[in-house]
């Protein structure tokens, strides 16, 4: 699939902007602050609905602006579709071919991308959260029903946390019906993840050895915090035991004001040659993996959705000194259409350049 029209309308610092894109390669380039990343945001946007950034709407709106939108046409193997996203003050508004969505997970799911980008290396080297982070944008991308029962998982989990928070748990059949909710909602996005995990393992693994030249040997595993859950049970036997980790924790749970246990506080355990990496891989070996588990979404969303994703590339090709990376990346914009940012076209390949449609982006205004 490829993205043909942007426009943005006081999103960020654009004012009112529109550029229609090639369906190969597509280089935006200009000088430090200028607009680059932004326009990137909101590709990504359009896919995923959140920013890669920031969580506020509010910093996505132009300053002493009240209203931003964002809009898109995508074509895709089934037809082009229409995406357009409005953020306020009061709220989002989505539509999708015109029709505004009630949900956003609605919204979600229309367009693919992959981002990568400089903040990459925190999937390796930051907390569980961003290693969630990358599973659920992932899944939520090409699942609409992963996205459906997190959603739900996440609302169930707030209103747990209340309880606990405040204290009055006098009534323990209320309790016991949340946990009844959580835990089914939970059993299935862990379950989801499990399957996805295990699709991405060897593809991730292969790229690794690729750019590695099988020096070393690159392999993940989803860690929950549910003891003893596994791909092969279903998800009434990983809602039972995760009943039964929440039965256990109860007192817990009680005496710090929110759930310890669930999908919510999982992580995926990242290894080299079987040693985990958080502790001792250096920092080229770090990038490499995240690189890799980038690379291995593109193969992933292929085999979900039967068409590839948008590649974005935030300033990242000139950080990848390694020739090997570098062919890797370049082989994938071959075969997909790619948006690369940069400061400058000497940092990129004339191979690349070539036949590239150029931006100059220069104060929130593309030309
Ligand atoms: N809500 C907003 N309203 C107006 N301007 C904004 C807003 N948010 C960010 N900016 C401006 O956007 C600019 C940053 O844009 P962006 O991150 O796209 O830069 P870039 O071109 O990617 O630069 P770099 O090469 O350093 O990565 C900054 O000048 C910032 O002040
Ligand atoms: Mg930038």
């Amino acid at each position: 699939m490829h993205l043909t029209d942007l426009s943005l309308v006081h999103f960020r610092n654009y004012d009112t902007q529109s550029i229609q894109l090639s369906e190969h390669v597509n280089v935006f380039c200009g000088e430090n602050g200028q607009g680059k990343t932004n326009a990137l945001e909101a590709i990504g946007l359009l896919a995923i609905g959140k920013s890669h950034r920031t969580a506020k709407d509010k910093d996505l709106i132009r300053w002493d602006e009240e209203q931003a939108t964002v809009d898109g046409i995508v074509e895709a193997l089934h037809g082009p579709r229409r995406l357009r996203l409005e953020l306020g003050s009061s709220g989002r508004k989505a539509y999708v071919n015109r029709v505004q969505q009630t949900k956003m997970t609605d919204f979600v799911g229309h367009f693919q991308v992959v981002l990568f980008a400089p903040e990459d290396l925190q999937l390796v080297k930051g907390g569980p959260k961003e290693r969630r982070r990358f599973i659920d944008v992932e899944l939520g991308q090409t699942q609409p029903l992963y996205l459906h029962h997190l959603t739900n998982y996440t609302r169930t989990l707030a209103q747990r946390n209340k309880l606990l928070k405040s204290g009055g748990i006098a009534d323990d059949a209320y309790l016991s019906s949340f946990d009844e909710q959580l835990s089914m909602y939970g059993a299935h996005v862990i379950l989801r993840r499990l399957r996805f995990l295990t699709q991405l393992q060897p593809v991730a693994h292969q790229v690794y050895v690729d750019i590695s030249e099988g020096r070393e040997d690159f392999n993940f595993r989803y860690t929950s915090t549910i003891p003893r859950v596994g791909l092969d049970m279903t998800v009434d036997e990983i809602a039972e035991q995760f009943m039964r980790g929440l039965a256990d924790r109860r007192q817990m749970d009680m005496r710090m004001g929110y759930t310890t246990v669930g999908p919510h506080r999982d992580d995926i355990q990242l290894f080299l040659n079987g040693q985990d990496v958080q502790s001792f891989a250096s920092q080229g070996q770090q990038r490499t993996i995240a690189l890799s588990l980038r690379l291995a979404e593109i193969d992933f969303i292929y085999r979900e959705i039967g068409e590839y994703p948008v590649l974005l590339l935030d300033d990242v090709l000139s950080e990848l000194d390694d020739k090997r990376q570098r062919n890797l990346v370049l082989s994938m914009s071959r075969k997909v259409q790619t948006i690369i940012t940069t400061t400058s076209l000497f940092h990129l390949e004339d191979e690349l350049t070539s036949d590239a449609r150029l931006f100059q982006v220069a104060s929130g205004i593309i030309t």
